[in-house]
């Protein structure tokens, strides 16, 4: 246990973090993230734990949403107050595994949109392929949420993040529960300007391109299939 802490450690001190790639440091994302990677942790538990820990990392990736301010009455005075314009803000989960984080962040926003872009990895080139796409119109005004748990060679979500920038989409961020530092190097040299927010950086991919130690497949996990 205190060899995997401190390999973990020895990961994020001796890699490159871009500026762009922000590792959320929590005690509760790490208790909550053991448990998912557990092999006996069964699909019901994986996705509470799943949407958990996408709305422990959601809190992290909306706080510097844009604002405007209003007047509000408190029973003691009139002050000033925020709103987020929450219609504008988009979720688009990567299918499938990605909608295993939507109810995560809809319990946070609820009244956010959910645009979906059906993507998956060839198993044998390891590129994404896309075969669904349906994003609400006017993309240059929206806020788009990325999400897929699993961030591996990075290409499903580079890739996604493309397709979006094609319609016009200039705020984007993007959630992945676990990442691989050969991902976060791909997608930041691809996408320098797109926040992405993980719960943590693991070691390596393996020559199947699954994430080490990881949780296997997210989507099989989820669904059990
Ligand atoms: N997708 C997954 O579900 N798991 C991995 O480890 C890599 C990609």
């Amino acid at each position: 246990m205190i060899l995997h802490a401190l390999k973990e450690r020895w990961i994020n001190l001796n890699m490159n973090i871009p500026d762009n790639f922000h590792i959320v440091d929590h005690a509760l994302i790490k208790h909550k993230l053991s448990i998912l990677r557990h092999i006996k942790t069964k699909s019901k538990e994986f996705r509470e734990l799943t949407t958990e820990i996408t709305s422990l990392l959601a809190y992290q990736a909306t706080k510097n949403l844009a604002l405007s301010s209003c007047e509000i009455e408190t029973p003691i005075t009139v002050t000033k107050g925020y709103k987020v314009k929450l219609d504008n803000i988009v979720f688009v989960p990567i299918l499938r595994a990605g909608l295993g984080m939507i109810e995560g962040m809809l319990s946070l926003i609820p009244n956010g949109r959910v645009g979906y872009i059906g993507m998956e990895r060839d198993h044998n080139t390891h590129k994404p392929v896309d075969y669904y796409f349906k994003i609400p119109k006017q993309a240059d005004q929206k806020t788009f949420i990325v999400l897929d748990p699993m961030l591996a060679t990075g290409g499903t979500m580079i890739a996604a993040i493309d397709r979006l920038k094609d319609l016009g989409a200039k705020d984007i961020h993007s959630i992945c529960i676990i990442s691989s530092p050969e991902g976060m190097n791909q997608f930041c040299n691809n996408h320098r300007d797109v926040n992405i927010y993980t719960g943590v950086l693991d070691e390596k991919l393996n020559e199947n391109k699954y994430i080490v130690p990881g949780l296997g497949d997210a989507g099989d996990r989820l669904y059990g299939t």
